[in-house]
């Protein structure tokens, strides 16, 4: 079901797991601040060679519709792979009001190409400045093996209450190997057991302030 939060941007509520996809406080506003600001703008300025991007949780399309704007103006190759499970049908996507609210109307068929993309295969979305190449895992992150060449891990699953299992040893240590040295995970949760569960996997942890109506977000790097 739709909902609106309170930037005025959509969210999605499932009776699934009984979670909304993003913050009632504004979903703009949250991907912004925890993925965009958290993670990939400091990682845009160090002007490296490519930037390996993986997301937990493809959802509403959001953090990538923001990372390909964000990116589009860097004349820097993103790699952007991105894990869903369960899609949100076509018809939900398609009434999303990002494109409108980011004024990037003119770029709708790139959102909308990133829900349809088959599942991997690596699809070229732009090629302005440097070439966005995009790829969907269409299954559960608990089936998949990723290479050790990410910088920037998303990590937006349901919260804890929602899915723990989502938030423990096994997958963060998957999210671990996958990163490389130096690379960093992002999310907007900071419960205690998670962010310990982070360090005892090998990641150095940051408590870093939230997005609105959140104190503290988690930033993790891998040494
Ligand atoms: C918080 S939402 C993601 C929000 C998304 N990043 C966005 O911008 O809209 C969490 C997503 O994880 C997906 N998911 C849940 N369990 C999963 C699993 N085991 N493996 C892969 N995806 C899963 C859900 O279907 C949902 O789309």
């Amino acid at each position: 079901m739709l909902i609106t939060t309170e930037d005025g941007s959509h969210s999605v509520y499932t009776e699934q797991f009984d979670a909304t996809y993003h913050s009632r406080h504004g979903a703009i506003g949250e991907t912004l601040h925890v993925f965009i600001e958290a993670a990939l703008r400091p990682v845009l300025v160090q002007k490296r060679a490519e930037i390996r991007i993986l997301e937990m949780g493809f959802g509403t399309g959001l953090n990538a519709w923001m990372t390909f704007l964000e990116t589009r103006s860097h004349e820097i190759p993103i790699f952007y792979d991105t894990i869903e499970a369960f899609p949100l049908p076509s018809e939900i996507a398609r009434q999303l009001n990002y494109p409108q609210l980011t004024a990037s109307t003119d770029l709708e068929n790139i959102f909308f190409k990133m829900h349809d993309v088959p599942a991997l295969v690596p699809i070229l979305l732009s090629d302005v400045k440097a070439p966005f190449i995009f790829k969907k895992y269409l299954q559960t992150i608990e089936s998949i093996d990723f290479e050790s060449n990410t910088d920037i891990i998303y990590y937006d699953a349901f919260a804890p209450q929602a899915q723990p299992h989502l938030w423990e040893f096994a997958i963060l240590n998957k999210m671990f190997q996958t990163l490389k040295s130096g690379g960093v995970l992002v999310t907007y949760c900071a419960q205690g057991a998670f962010k310990r569960t982070l360090k005892q996997v090998g990641f150095k942890v940051e408590g870093i302030p939230g997005p609105a109506g959140k104190r503290e977000m988690t930033r993790a790097f891998k040494p």
